[in-house]
């Protein structure tokens, strides 16, 4: 894959911005890091709600992403807002709640993807990531699944996109 040309820009989204769309972030970041593609590939995420708006990841977020090798500590949560329209080429929401919010704010002039992120693990069988904040640790494990298979397969969509 080439490094040439403007960056390709991914923004994760969920409801609240500290369990599930942080997981995505930091793993993928860290797919992203591990392949070289730094330069090539940037990544965000934020929440459709501002409940959580300054704070870090969830307690179990980041120790299930810790034990897998993966650190959020250093993330903050955000809202969504319009401007992202303008500055991500792909917009992945974690479930059909978050996609359905993300499209009222979603000028009609938007060029990039909007979809659900497990689109990129149709493997998995799944298409929603279930929100684990309310359950167990579980719930958590069952996140990190889902996230390592879809950005997987969301790296690949990314270089081959950009081979073109
Ligand atoms: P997330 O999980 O959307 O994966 O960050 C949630 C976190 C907080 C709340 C809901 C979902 N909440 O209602 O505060």
């Amino acid at each position: 894959m080439s490094a040439a040309g403007p960056p390709t820009r991914v923004l994760f989204v969920c409801l609240g911005n500290i369990c599930r769309s942080p997981t995505a972030h930091g793993v993928f970041a860290a797919l992203v890091e591990r392949d070289g593609l730094a330069g090539s590939i940037e990544v965000d995420s934020c929440g459709t709600g501002g409940w959580h708006v300054g704070e870090p990841p969830d307690r179990r977020a980041t120790l299930e992403a810790g034990a897998r090798g993966y650190d959020l500590r250093s993330l903050r949560a955000r809202q969504l807002r319009a401007d992202d329209f303008r500055r991500f080429d792909y917009m992945l929401a974690m479930d059909e709640n978050n996609l359905a919010d993300m499209r009222t704010l979603c000028p009609g002039d938007f060029s990039g993807h909007l979809g659900l992120f497990l689109d990129f693990a149709p493997q998995r069988g799944e298409r929603e990531v279930p929100d684990p904040y309310y359950g167990g640790d579980e719930g958590f494990a069952h996140v990190l699944d889902l996230v390592e298979a879809a950005s997987e397969g969301l790296l690949r969509e990314i270089r081959r996109a950009r081979a073109d």
